[in-house]
């Protein structure tokens, strides 16, 4: 595995992998690798000749309060997991490298940047959007693979690729869960052992949900009292910050017309803040 750190080195290698007639598929993250990263890895190396990674914790899409010094960082062993996964490259790159003094150019989605996630952390698409164009750019991937557990930021990029005749497929891939439903997450280490087990609940109120959707009962409103009461009935719970049902194109209330829909949360639970989602067809099966 061909570990990079420069931007310039980065791109000048894409360029050779190119020229040579082959496909990079492409994995962002931002360290602390598990299992779900690990599946977008799989997926991009069944699917492209080389596959690189990208760890970069990128500063500009978190808010002055939120977890950026500690967000965790476990560098070596990310490196290890990536090599046992015979990744190709992994591209490392400095904050210094990545936004240099002068830097003043950032990619803004309007409209679905601002729903769900974004109206409790202001800015934060516009940081995703921004280190996902110029990664994108270093890197030239034919394919870029991203988990479905951050809903919000497949459908803030899809748009952004769109928008912008970015020449890179946009794919998204299922989200991988630990034994009792919880959603694989960076985060997840910050909890407590009691939290861990608490954070469940999140899981448990996605899946009732769709069950009370399986059943015939599509009332937004209903629904949605379902998956607070459910959340705030466990104790370790310290807020939520939304949970509901969307239009999984728009991120608001969902059209009528609609054959699927997304179920999703943000909770609190302790001082961690983890979101969740599910897609629930509702085409009736002949
Ligand atoms: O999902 C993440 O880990 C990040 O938001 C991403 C896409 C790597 C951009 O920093």
């Amino acid at each position: 595995m061909e570990i990079i750190r420069i931007p310039g080195e980065m791109q000048a290698m894409a360029g050779k992998i190119l020229h040579q007639g082959k496909s990079i598929g492409f994995v962002p993250t931002m360290g602390a690798l598990h299992e779900g990263h690990l599946s977008l890895v799989r997926r991009a190396r069944r699917e492209n000749h080389v596959t690189a990674v990208s760890i970069f914790v990128n500063p500009m899409q978190f808010g002055p309060s939120e977890d950026f010094y500690n967000y965790p960082r476990d560098i070596d062993g990310d490196a290890e997991k990536l090599r046992r996964e015979e990744v190709g490259i992994l591209f490392m790159p400095d904050s210094s490298l990545m936004y240099p003094e002068g830097f003043s150019t950032c990619v803004d989605v309007e409209g679905i940047s601002g729903r769900l996630c974004g109206a409790f952390r202001p800015g934060h698409f516009r940081g995703v959007a921004t280190v996902v164009a110029k990664l994108l750019n270093i890197v030239k991937p034919a394919r870029a693979y991203f988990g479905q557990k951050d809903f919000q930021q497949t459908v803030v990029i899809r748009q952004m690729a769109r928008d912008l005749d970015m020449d890179t497929a946009i794919v998204v891939c299922p989200t991988v869960r630990e034994s009792d439903g919880l959603a694989m997450s960076s985060r997840n280490a910050y909890l407590s052992e009691r939290e861990r087990e608490a954070a469940a609940v999140i899981f448990r109120s996605l899946a009732g949900a769709s069950g009370l959707i399986e059943s015939g009962i599509i009332n937004v409103e209903r629904i949605k009292g379902f998956m607070h009461e459910k959340i705030a009935a466990e104790p370790a719970v310290s807020g939520i910050d939304y949970a509901g049902v969307y239009d999984p194109a728009t991120l608001e209330e969902p059209a009528a017309t609609r054959d699927e829909i997304l179920l999703a949360v943000a909770v609190r639970i302790g001082g961690t803040r983890l979101i969740d989602n599910m897609l629930v067809s509702l085409r009736k099966e002949r």
